[in-house]
């Protein structure tokens, strides 16, 4: 007999998500293994953060009312499409156990965002994964893997890791093949870095379906995932589930007036597009010319292919010297590190610390 409570069989199956290492022991740290913002938060945010000390007594507005009211303002959205959320994470967790549980079945890409499995078992449901061609979603494994217990696809666009990203017209047609009692969760954490002219976060198909939800998040070009702050654009039967789901007071104060001030500060956003789209193809190129395979990206990381280097070789090398990246044998990628886009400095050091395994490391 077992002595204590017993959690649900599946519960036992969820291998737990380790984040990006953030220490080592070097004079100056380089922390790339997260796809935080180099920049920092909005010295906006970092304001409105710190006038809210003196409230600290008071719960949070639990409709995030005035957040909700500036991103729609920023985006041009609804208000009352918009829920809020503990990060992204704690949206899509309840948007896959609101819509799935025990006998179900929830699709993700082959290396999809690791929470999506570990969020589906936590529903009780079954995780499906669908092959990918070249560490890319293919649409057509996603369509080949619907079966009659299919309840949700959940798909990050861009993806991390890998980088990739289906277009508007690629996202159109998967849709069109998707029956239309399955919710399509389009996860666009990465949709402020992804500047290029196909890409679309999916407002437009959230917009026309009633199938549709897009989430974002505050964590990444925001610079804000320590206060942990997300949102989903949905239709409205599914604002009103999500509304049913989630706690009272999910998200808390300091998130709520950091992220109104973030949200509003164009200007952040741009320069770290800008810092992001002038080093991530310097370090792309930096790493091909030192004889290493890299995969576009849209993101604001880049994914590097080690052979015939051994990547935990290297990002041990790079970590004695204070740069911390992250590996990705969790993904099934454990030939390959991803690297976040720094500054200037950070993807110096990464470039010199890869040289400098190299000299130490001849391939043979
Ligand atoms: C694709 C993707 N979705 C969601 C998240 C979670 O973000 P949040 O900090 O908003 O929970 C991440 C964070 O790394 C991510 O890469």
């Amino acid at each position: 007999m077992n002595s204590h409570p017993q959690p649900h069989a599946a519960i036992l199956d969820i291998k737990p998500y380790i984040g990006g290492e953030a220490k080592a022991e070097a004079a100056r740290l380089h922390r790339l293994a997260s796809n935080e913002n180099p920049l920092g938060p909005s010295p906006k945010a970092m304001e409105a953060y710190k006038a809210l000390a003196p409230d600290l007594h008071r719960y949070p507005d639990g409709s995030s009312h005035a957040l909700r009211e500036a991103i729609g303002s920023v985006f041009d959205l609804p208000m009352d499409r918009i829920v809020c959320g503990a990060g992204s994470d704690e949206l899509l967790g309840l948007l896959i156990r609101s819509y799935a549980g025990p006998g179900d079945e929830v699709i993700h890409s082959r290396h999809g965002f690791l929470m999506y499995p570990i969020q589906t078992r936590l529903a009780g449901a079954q995780p499906v994964s669908a092959p990918e061609a070249d560490l890319k979603t293919d649409p057509k494994a996603i369509i080949g893997a619907i079966t009659p217990a299919t309840k949700v696809i959940v798909l990050a666009n861009p993806n991390n890791p890998t980088g990739s990203f289906l277009t508007a017209a690629e996202l159109r047609n998967l849709h069109a093949h998707i029956p239309s009692h399955v919710l399509l969760i389009l996860d666009s954490a990465y949709a402020e870095y992804a500047d290029h002219p196909d890409y679309d976060a999916g407002v437009s198909l959230v917009n026309e379906f009633s199938n549709v939800v897009m989430t974002r998040t505050f964590s990444k070009i925001y610079g804000l995932a320590a206060l942990r702050l997300g949102w989903a654009y949905a239709p409205d039967h599914v604002v009103d589930v999500l509304n049913r789901a989630r706690d009272p007071f999910n998200v808390n104060a300091a998130a709520i007036a950091a992220g109104i001030a973030a949200v509003r500060d164009a200007e952040h956003v741009a320069r770290s597009v800008e810092v992001n789209n002038r080093m991530r193809p310097w370090l792309a190129r930096q790493m091909e010319q030192m004889g290493y395979r890299t995969y576009p990206s849209l993101g604001n990381f880049l994914l590097v292919s080690f052979p015939p280097h051994n990547a935990e070789d290297v990002r041990l090398f790079l970590k004695a010297r204070g740069v911390l990246v992250r590996q990705m044998g969790a993904y099934g990628l454990a030939d390959c590190l991803r690297i976040t886009i720094g500054d200037e400095a950070d993807m110096q050091a990464v470039v010199d610390g890869v040289r400098a395994f190299q000299i130490e490391n001849p391939a043979e």
